[in-house]
């Protein structure tokens, strides 16, 4: 019964294929009845004789014995059926809260998924499994070459009012380099360490979790190889992953969306899912892709502020980027990408 309650409370008998397991079970349970229905039989006449030796006299102390034996059986039998029929009225009076049916054309896994994250009571009981263990806070590649940025504060750009007003998603970038230090501002602002105590960040994250990563892929910055380089958050550096001209192959990834190109940086924000899910269990998707989000505006608002363009990008080739950035696509996904390059002012 508890272990019905669960399932249906983490929404497992929601997936076609553990139904088929237990229909399975049920049915393999039945075969074994069927065929071991004589030892059944004889088994239960035998336990639940009354008085099985009348005939024969018993010695008291063992007649005894088998009386007890008799009773707790009957009172095991008793509380089986008991549970059983507990659990069949749980099931039908309990809420099961909304359920999407799959067999409809409207619905789809994020659906599912979001349906089945919701925070409710019942759902606390989630909290019982092992959710795996907290991995490392900041992620370096201590092999790849360390790049110095420059100090990314103290710069007078746009107000914030007037960044959100004029911000607009800009494709058309001239064929001009980004300055190191404007990159290192927009990495400062995207993600950077803004109050040292806590080693808070400039977008906001889950419980300080931070499990965000950006990647740059740099086609034309003043003084900077072009290459996929990984931003070091706590050291304020880039790490270069991979030399070379990666404009096709990002322009592949982002299927065929040629201003990806054009632009002088693309910025690849991807997830490390386990930062977040060992705390935050089943909401960690949602969180994960709000916290992209944030990243994402910062770096639109940061871009306007200092007169660049970006540009959001959703569309994507997962796995095609993935392998680009040299990422698992399960631990770490690549979520989101940003471009960003210098646009007509005016
Ligand atoms: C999640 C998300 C995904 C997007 N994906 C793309 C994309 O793949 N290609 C593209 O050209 N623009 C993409 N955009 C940009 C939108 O087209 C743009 O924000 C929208 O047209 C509104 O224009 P605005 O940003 O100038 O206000 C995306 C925006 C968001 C928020």
């Amino acid at each position: 019964m508890i272990s019905g309650l669960i399932m249906d409370i983490m929404g497992l008998h929601r997936f076609a294929f553990h139904s088929q397991v237990g229909y399975t079970w049920v049915i393999l349970a039945f075969v074994h009845l069927v065929f071991n229905w004589g030892k059944v039989k004889a088994y239960w006449r035998h336990r639940f004789r009354l008085h099985p030796h009348q005939d024969l006299p018993t010695p008291p102390k063992q007649l005894q014995q088998l009386e007890h034996t008799q009773k707790s059986d009957r009172r095991s039998l008793f509380f089986s059926l008991l549970a059983m029929a507990g659990g069949f009225i749980l099931g039908r009076l309990l809420p099961t809260g909304q359920t999407v049916d799959f067999s409809s054309q409207k619905t789809d896994g994020g659906m599912f998924y979001h349906q089945w994250s919701k925070l409710g009571y019942p759902q606390a009981l989630r909290a019982i499994l092992n959710w795996g263990e907290q991995p490392a806070r900041y992620k370096t590649y201590g092999d790849a070459r360390q790049i110095e940025l420059p100090d990314p504060k103290g710069y007078q750009g746009l107000s914030l009012e007037s960044a959100i007003a004029t911000r607009r998603s800009q494709r058309d970038y001239l064929n001009a380099p980004l300055s190191l230090v404007d990159l290192s501002r927009l990495l400062h602002l995207a993600c950077g360490i803004t109050h040292a105590p806590g080693e808070l960040r400039a977008a906001p994250s889950a419980g300080a979790l931070y499990p965000l990563e950006v990647y740059p892929v740099v086609h034309r910055v003043e003084g900077l190889q072009s290459g996929i380089y990984h931003y070091a958050i706590q050291q304020h550096k880039l790490e270069l992953l991979q030399p070379g001209d990666f404009r096709a192959a990002v322009v592949t990834a982002g299927l065929g969306q040629n201003f990806l190109g054009q632009a002088s940086v693309c910025f690849v924000i991807s997830g490390i899912f386990q930062r977040t899910r060992w705390k935050y269990h089943e909401r960690t998707y949602r969180y994960v892709l709000m916290e992209a989000g944030h990243m994402g505006q910062n770096l639109y608002l940061g871009a306007t502020s200092l007169g660049l363009g970006a540009c959001a990008i959703g569309a994507f080739l997962d796995d095609a980027l993935n392998h680009l950035l040299g990422l698992d696509g399960q631990k770490e996904a690549a979520l989101y990408l940003i471009t960003v390059g210098r646009v007509e002012t005016g």
